[in-house]
């Protein structure tokens, strides 16, 4: 049976191109299970898993939870408050308290960036990264190729645009590394201030006109833009930000051939997207969600071959 390359998600960075290839033909697989009328299977009866979130989730924690228990999995959930991490307990004393419970696997969202990498090389557990501050955001950037896949096809040569807050992205890296690793063309487009220097190093284009990178792209992916991550003033306000870099129904109706709209949510709307354009035959951030829980099965599945 094919097996990943590691036993821990912690970045797609550290994902080979045959093993993107393998999670997203095991979700194809897993997305038949859970549109069966009985969406559950016994793959994974002998394994717990803590799902172990230090920021805010909707999303991703329930997809996961969900996930592990369409797999049948023993599953616990630890949130950072109302935790004894409030009486100054650390990041390595608390998880290991809940691994002594007989756990083997970690979901981990946190704030800091590399906070998975580091529990990873401690712990004797899988630890899959739900979110890691600024940094990656792994199971994102798998469900959002997933859902590419099934609009487009094959992703090779397929133009992709990251729009907005680039700067405090975890889904744009993550989605960065995925797309080029699958022969995808990336370029992100916002505002000079939320585009890191840094991107000019990832062999990514960079753009700062929203509609030339509409016009450009097969795929727009529309991030929000992240006030609680910033400390100063990256533009001038929010009116102005969504004069410049807002998307409406309109733009995209007027494109000369179709595009596929996707976001990872929470949506700021009529921030960076009209709700026109959010609700519109053009958007699948609906589908992305639904995409999530299969994808999210199928890297938990991969993992347990790994224990
Ligand atoms: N896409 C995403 O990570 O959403 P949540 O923050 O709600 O999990």
């Amino acid at each position: 049976m094919p097996q990943l390359s590691t036993r821990h998600l912690l970045g797609t960075k550290d994902l080979t191109e045959t093993d993107i290839q393998l999670i997203l033909e095991t979700a194809t697989q897993f997305k038949d299970v859970i549109n069966r009328p009985i969406k559950k299977v016994p793959s994974l009866r002998d394994v717990t898993i803590a799902n172990v979130f230090f920021e805010n989730s909707t999303r991703t924690r329930l997809s996961f939870e969900l996930a592990e228990k369409r797999l049948s999995a023993d599953v616990i959930n630890f949130s950072a408050s109302g935790s004894s991490v409030k009486k100054g307990e650390t990041l390595l004393d608390t998880v290991n308290n809940i691994l002594a419970m007989k756990v083997d696997m970690i979901v981990m969202r946190h704030s800091s960036p590399g906070a998975p990498h580091y529990l990873s090389s401690r712990i004797p557990a899988n630890v899959v990264n739900a979110g890691d501050g600024t940094h990656e955001h792994p199971t994102q950037a798998l469900l959002d190729s997933f859902s590419m896949r099934e609009k487009l096809g094959d992703l090779a040569g397929k133009r992709v645009a990251i729009i907005g807050d680039i700067t405090h992205s975890r889904v744009a890296l993550s989605n960065i590394f995925c797309l080029q690793k699958q022969g995808a063309e990336v370029m992100v487009c916002g505002p000079t201030t939320l585009i890191p220097k840094y991107m000019n190093s990832l062999g990514v284009r960079i753009g700062h006109d929203v509609r030339e990178a509409l016009a450009w792209c097969d795929v727009a992916n529309v991030l929000r833009i992240q006030l609680e991550r910033q400390q100063i003033k990256y533009f001038p306000s929010l009116r102005e930000y969504s004069l410049y870099y807002g998307i409406s129904r309109q733009m995209l109706d007027e494109l000369d051939r179709p595009i596929v709209l996707m976001h990872p949510g929470p949506i700021n709307r009529g921030v960076e997207l009209t709700s026109d354009a959010a609700d519109s035959p053009h958007s699948i951030i609906l589908d992305q969600v639904q995409n999530g829980v299969a994808v999210r099965m199928a890297v938990l599945y991969l993992l347990a071959q790994e224990r």
